[in-house]
């Protein structure tokens, strides 16, 4: 017994209905088909083939009930099999709109699951880096200085020779350009004003701003300064400094003791205590070298001030009226003091840390210690 839909492939003669009733059983059957084909979940796919399977132009159940059953029925069936077929199209027709629309809903459901936002907790933590412990020192120093009064500026790190030396006082055989064994570029001219280098200090950036704006000036500048030194514990070819400068009328010698004393016991702690030793720099006259009581030992000698109870913390000094000569400034009008930070040194001191090379390896051991 061939099934309904196999049925459909039949001519009418063969289908042995000889009775309305029979007819209307076998087009009864096929819509029960039809429902039960439709009941599964569709997916754009199985609705299409539903709709070619049932209602298709060619060799669709629709198709073929047409082309075998009603075109060579006898004109008394005709008429029975053409009511059934118009009774059972739209049937298929709404069971097939009903599976596409399913399919497309459900199509879109998952699109939406697929972009949901995954709320549940604890979710996914990234972990936050810190800051390295030069700019922490940086940002303590921009802190400190800021509070009284001096503000940021930043210069570049390829300069000419004639502001890192020449416009400090520096002319060219100068000995003190031997003390700052320089890097410069190659395939430039490497004497003369215009020589290219890598700043050897921030100092450049004193005789940069006064000549940019008149007094009252007063600002500190950070940044990277290279020197052609082998890399140890206490060197490298690259290191940080923070250049202050303040000119105006009336500074004094005072003025420059406070304000460094200030830093030192805003930077150590408030016990700290500084003294001067006389210097040398070509752009400051006089020129001093700081030292802070010691902060470990508090001064009776430790291992950290080599027991002399006394560190060494920068050099600095009242800006020598000559550079006041290159930048236009009335020397006579205006005086002022400037200062030159080791920042990694004085992170190294503040917290102990007995290897510069740390500062640059970028290992997270060490970085982690400083959050
Ligand atoms: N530029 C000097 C150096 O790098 C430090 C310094 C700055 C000294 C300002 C005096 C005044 O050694």
């Amino acid at each position: 017994m061939p099934d309904v839909i196999e049925k459909t492939r039949l001519p009418f003669a063969q289908l042995e209905c000889s009775s309305e009733e029979q007819l209307h059983a076998l087009f009864h059957e096929l819509s029960q088909l039809a429902a039960r084909e439709a009941e599964a979940p569709p997916t754009p796919e199985t609705a299409e083939k539903f709709r070619i399977r049932w209602l298709g132009r060619q060799d669709s159940v629709i198709s073929r009930i047409t082309a075998n059953w009603l075109k060579p029925a006898p004109p008394d069936a005709k008429k029975w099999v053409g009511q059934q077929l118009n009774r059972l199209r739209p049937i298929l027709e709404d069971l097939a709109a009903k599976s596409k629309k399913l399919a497309e809903s459900a199509a879109l459901e998952t699109a939406a699951a697929r972009d949901t936002l995954d709320l549940s907790l604890p979710g996914i933590t990234r972990p936050l880096g810190t800051q390295h412990l030069v700019r922490q020192t940086y940002e303590e120093l921009y802190r400190i200085f800021g509070s009284i009064g001096f503000s940021v500026v930043e210069g570049p790190e390829i300069e000419t020779a004639y502001y890192n030396f020449e416009a400090l006082n520096i002319p060219e055989h100068h000995p003190a350009r031997d003390n700052m064994d320089t890097f410069y570029f190659e395939n430039l001219p490497r004497s003369g004003a215009q020589a290219c280098l890598l700043r050897t200090h921030t100092s450049p950036m004193q005789a940069r701003t006064m000549q940019a704006q008149q007094p009252p000036v007063r600002i500190v500048v950070p940044g990277k300064v290279y020197r052609r030194d082998n890399p140890d514990a206490t060197h490298s070819f690259v290191f940080h400094q923070l250049e202050g400068l303040a000119v105006d009328t009336d500074i004094t010698f005072c003025d420059f003791k406070g304000t460094i004393e200030y830093f030192a016991k805003e930077f150590f702690g408030p016990q700290t205590r500084v003294r001067l030793r006389p210097s040398y720099f070509p752009f400051t006259e006089p020129s001093a070298e700081f030292d802070a009581s010691c902060h470990v030992c508090g001064g009776s000698g430790c291992r950290t001030c080599k027991q002399s109870g006394w560190i060494e913390m920068f050099g600095a000094g009242m800006v020598n009226p000559a550079v006041y000569g290159f930048v236009n400034y009335d020397a006579k009008r205006y005086s002022g003091f400037a200062f030159g930070l080791g920042v990694d040194r004085l992170a190294m001191l503040k917290y102990g840390i007995d290897d510069l090379q740390q500062f640059f390896r970028n290992d997270v051991r060490f970085l982690q210690q400083f959050p």
